[in-house]
């Protein structure tokens, strides 16, 4: 099995995840370089709420050398970051299994888990599921952060999970 793991990460959490995932299941790393390093918030959040894609720095959207896609993006006011919009707007992943992973402050957010999965079928993928994982609480208002030892825990996690005869769902 030959994954891609894809990801954006603004303030790391979602990077050191997907190493982790990266380093268990023996997978090749991507990560989606935002041209705009999104310092501000208030831009940022309304960029996400109004699904704006970004401009991505040396952006690949080749997959053809993969069976397995993980794409992985924060959550952004319910939103999916501009940088993830890109790439699932522009790659071709027809005949790929996916795995969509969203981090964020709060727990499981349903609208966003369901717009992911429709735009990785748009593209043609197979969404074997979506995960919602507990990252950085950047507003204070959803308790204590994951830290670098939870997320690379829930990574490895993933990885167990991928290397599963995949005939259910992830
Ligand atoms: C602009 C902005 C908006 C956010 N909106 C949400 C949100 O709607 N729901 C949520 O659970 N977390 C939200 N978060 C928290 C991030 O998703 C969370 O901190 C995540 O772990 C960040 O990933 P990163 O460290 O890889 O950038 C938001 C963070 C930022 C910066």
């Amino acid at each position: 099995m030959q994954t891609l793991i894809v990801y954006y990460s603004r303030s790391g959490s979602t990077r050191t995840m997907a190493i982790a995932l990266a380093h268990g299941v023996g997978g090749t790393l991507r990560e989606l370089v935002d041209a705009n390093a999104r310092t501000n918030l208030l831009t940022a959040a309304m960029a996400a709420l109004f699904r704006r894609p970004a401009r991505l720095f040396n952006p690949d959207y080749d997959v053809s050398g993969y069976d397995t896609v993980v794409i992985m993006t924060p959550i952004w006011v319910g939103n999916p970051t501009p940088a993830a919009n890109t790439f699932l707007r522009t790659v071709n992943l027809t005949g790929k299994k996916v795995l969509i992973v969203a981090l964020g402050e709060s727990g499981e957010n349903l609208a966003t888990s369901s717009r992911l999965e429709q735009m990785a079928r748009a593209r043609g993928g197979q969404v074997l599921g979506v995960h919602h994982i507990h990252g950085l609480n950047s507003s204070g208002k959803a308790g204590p952060s994951a830290t670098a030892e939870e997320l690379q825990r829930v990574g490895e996690h993933l990885a167990d999970l991928l290397r599963e005869p995949q005939d259910h769902e992830v």
